[in-house]
């Protein structure tokens, strides 16, 4: 392998804990470089399911370090409970896990502050996870969040927590929300600060050390390109940067040190939340609903469905410089008699080639499409290339032309077996 960062390719939940899982076999070290617990990566091992949060999705295969970068933030309470869920499922999480020092904390205010925030947004609302990620981030930004080296030094995250909660209390009461109590939070995350403090490791370092050795590296996005702060559907996106460039300056990896970048994208297109999404469509939503598939990992909530996007995939190539791609849920796509693919977006008679930056343009977007026929008939069994049905093969085909990347991977169901190297 290689030093290889895995991104989404279009709006989150394209599968990539399956494929971390899988690329994992082949990896020393894979590391979590931004978000927080506001992911759901599903892997399945077997019949068992696992939905992971915060902790890598690597953590499921032996002798893998598991690393949380400084560019996560995170929630020490949703930690704690995730390694214990881990163990209780007898998953090893102890010297194969570590958290960076300087990653940023999720506290209490910051999970009511964006609920409160979504409440007064209204319709214009952003359909957050409401996990606190947008207001742990802006205190990151503004020099005034509290870290994980803060949280292990009992006195000092004290001090600094009383004068963050003295000030949030205030703006929550002018927001009508009540205020919090600083003593209950102080002993919840003091407990969980002892819990984690062994895990707590300059992660730098560590990873430094790891590229000197020649370890092989594995970055795991989380969210999606369209999420991205910098390259998403502004404001309809979190708050950090998931495309591939987050990978360095939330790991401290140099981009010298990289070698892939691996896109990972589902054969039709999901979001969750608010925001456009231009080939949403109630035929591909409805029969992906009803058969049980493309609810949340993280809220349950429903997510929208629509057909693939070339558009939307050819600009994460770009941004994110996608060599190789991962195509999920081909198998989603087995009973579909007239499977479409968005070519390009019409407003009136102006044709973009390109996602326009302006939500309000991009909302605008219809899109034109390109048929394909469908193979109906299963491919959750295939396990090579000659083994997918021919018109299913003209399918993968044009999306990677589309996409303007390679194909690398084609997953045909959630287990670890049902993935074609291409
Ligand atoms: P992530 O956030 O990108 O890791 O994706 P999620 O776990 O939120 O959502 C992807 C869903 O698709 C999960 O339920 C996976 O188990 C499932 N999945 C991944 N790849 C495949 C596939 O090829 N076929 C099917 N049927 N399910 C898949
Ligand atoms: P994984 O890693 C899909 C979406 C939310 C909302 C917007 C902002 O599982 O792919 P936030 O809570 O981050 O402030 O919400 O981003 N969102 C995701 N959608 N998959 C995710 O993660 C997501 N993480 C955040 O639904 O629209
Ligand atoms: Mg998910």
């Amino acid at each position: 392998m290689s030093n290889t960062i895995l991104v989404g390719a279009q709006w989150g939940d394209e599968g990539k804990g399956k494929i971390i899982d899988v690329l994992t076999e082949q990896a020393d070290i894979v590391v979590r470089y931004a978000g927080g617990n506001n992911a759901g990566h599903t892997v399945f091992v077997g019949q068992q399911k696992y939905v992971l949060h915060l902790v890598p999705s690597g953590i499921l295969r032996k002798n893998k370090l598991c690393i949380i970068g400084n560019g996560v933030v995170v929630d020490p309470i949703s930690l704690v409970e995730e390694i214990e869920m881990l163990r209780q499922l007898n998953i090893k999480v102890d010297t194969n896990f570590a958290v960076s020092e300087t990653a940023h904390l999720v506290l209490p205010y910051h999970r009511e502050l964006d609920a409160q925030r979504e409440v007064l947004k209204g319709k214009n609302k952003i359909g957050t996870t409401k996990r606190g990620i947008g207001p742990a981030y802006g205190d990151k930004a503004a020099r005034v969040g509290l870290r994980m080296i803060d949280l292990i030094n009992p006195e000092r995250f004290e001090a600094k927590l009383a004068l963050r909660i003295k000030e949030n209390n205030e703006v929550l009461k002018a927001l009508g929300a009540k205020p919090l109590s600083f003593k209950k939070i102080l002993a919840e995350y003091r407990a969980a600060g002892d819990y984690l403090k062994p895990y707590v490791k300059n992660t730098v370092v560590l990873l430094h050390q790891a590229c000197l050795r020649g370890d092989n590296l594995l970055f795991e996005g989380a969210q999606g390109t369209f999420l991205d702060i910098d390259h998403g559907t502004y404001p309809f996106v979190t708050s950090s940067n998931t495309t591939a460039g987050g990978a360095c300056t939330g790991s401290g990896v140099p981009p010298h040190r990289m070698d892939r970048v691996v896109g990972v994208m589902k054969a039709y297109t999901t979001r969750v939340g608010e925001g456009p999404l231009p080939t949403e469509n109630a035929e591909i939503s409805d029969l992906l609903h009803g058969m049980g598939r493309e609810f949340g990992a993280t809220t349950g909530r429903p997510r929208r469905c629509g057909w693939f996007d070339s558009v939307a995939v050819r600009h994460a190539t770009m941004v994110n410089g996608i060599d190789g791609l991962a195509v999920t849920n081909l198998d989603g796509l087995d009973t579909v008699e007239a499977i479409k693919v968005c070519i390009g977006y019409r407003i009136g008679r102006t044709r973009y080639d390109y996602m326009p930056a302006d939500v309000e343009v991009l909302s605008q977007c219809e899109p034109i499409y390109a048929e394909f026929e469908g193979w109906c008939e299963p491919t959750t069994q295939a396990r090579k290339w000659k083994h997918l049905p021919k018109l299913a093969r003209t399918y993968l085909k044009a999306l990677s032309e589309l996409s303007a990347a390679n194909l690398a991977i084609v997953s045909v169901g959630p287990g670890r077996d049902q993935t074609i190297f291409v």
